[in-house]
């Protein structure tokens, strides 16, 4: 009940999960992860979730120890042992332990967990009242480096954002890349609607696939008939923004309302973002995933 922990192969206590000081997660960051969840027992967009793993793991070229559908049954037992109906599931897989300096090749077998546990909830008046963001100091890696479609557990670039963020009591805010065109949030990605259009950054601007960006994207084209272009935003599009969100797993949608003290539409959240938060909840409600 409560936590459960799988880790190499069998459940154990959460208490008594032990990795190696040794494994290359911990030495590194040399890892890849996944955070999910679950509605009424469901694992939301689960084979998404995976395939981003698997796609993440080959870019790393970290095997993953297990197959698709055997992750799929553990992530399932892990969420039946937890008895949470809607749950946080977080899959994290790293190199292993390593026995000579940052070198993949002398790594042993690679180290798979899964954790269930209480979704971690956003305050409720963000999703009422909206949130003010700012645009981080910290830059995006570009591109050619570790991509940002890496789920990687190097997530430093994003913990600088959120202690700038921490400093400033907001919860979201803008990292832009090295170009200075907006990428994504610390932990989500950016949309923007100016004149009906619903705009958001291309992959090439340096973020994650977001499983929920993909799934809003789907949202807006096919239940409301909104164009959506992903392109390239800059502060100039934030600034002048009928309305503004951002999206996550665990936040879902999180209307914007302000960004370095500018007012973003009427600053409070706007009529398309509150239709779309309704039609993503609808979704997760009746399982229509
Ligand atoms: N983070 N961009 C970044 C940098 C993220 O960390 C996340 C998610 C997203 C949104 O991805 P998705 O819609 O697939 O959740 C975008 C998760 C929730 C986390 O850090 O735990």
């Amino acid at each position: 009940m409560g936590i459960v922990v799988y880790l190499n192969d069998q459940f154990v206590s959460h208490s008594e999960a032990r990795v190696s000081i040794f494994d290359h997660g911990y030495l590194f960051g040399d890892g890849i992860f996944e955070t999910l969840r679950s509605y009424d027992g469901v694992i939301f967009k689960l084979p998404e979730h995976l395939n981003r793993l698997s796609d993440s793991a080959r870019y790393m070229r970290i095997p993953l120890p297990l197959s698709m559908g055997d992750l799929e049954k553990v992530s399932y037992e892990a969420l039946e042992r937890s008895s949470l109906k809607d749950a946080y599931l977080r899959i994290t897989l790293s190199r292993g332990v390593g026995t000579k300096g940052i070198d993949p090749d002398h790594c042993g077998v690679p180290t798979l967990s899964v954790i269930v546990k209480e979704v971690p909830r956003y305050p409720p008046e963000c999703y009422t009242s909206g949130i003010q963001t700012k645009i981080l100091s910290i830059r995006k890696l570009a591109e050619h480096s570790l991509s940002s479609r890496v789920k990687s557990c190097n997530y430093q670039t994003n913990i600088l954002a959120k202690m700038e963020l921490n400093q400033h009591g907001m919860i979201e805010g803008f990292l832009l890349n090295h170009e200075g065109f907006v990428a994504e949030g610390s932990v989500s990605n950016v949309f923007v609607i100016k004149n009906g259009t619903l705009l958001t950054p291309s992959l090439s601007c340096g973020c994650l696939e977001g499983i929920t960006r993909n799934t809003v994207i789907e949202l807006c084209s096919q239940e409301l008939n909104l164009i959506v272009r992903q392109t390239r935003l800059a502060a100039y599009d934030l600034y002048t923004a009928d309305e503004c969100f951002v999206t996550n797993t665990i936040m879902e949608i999180i209307p914007v309302v302000g960004v370095n003290g500018w007012t973003i539409g009427q600053g409070k959240p706007g009529p398309i973002t509150l239709g779309l938060s309704r039609l993503y909840k609808d979704l997760v409600k009746n399982k229509g995933y």
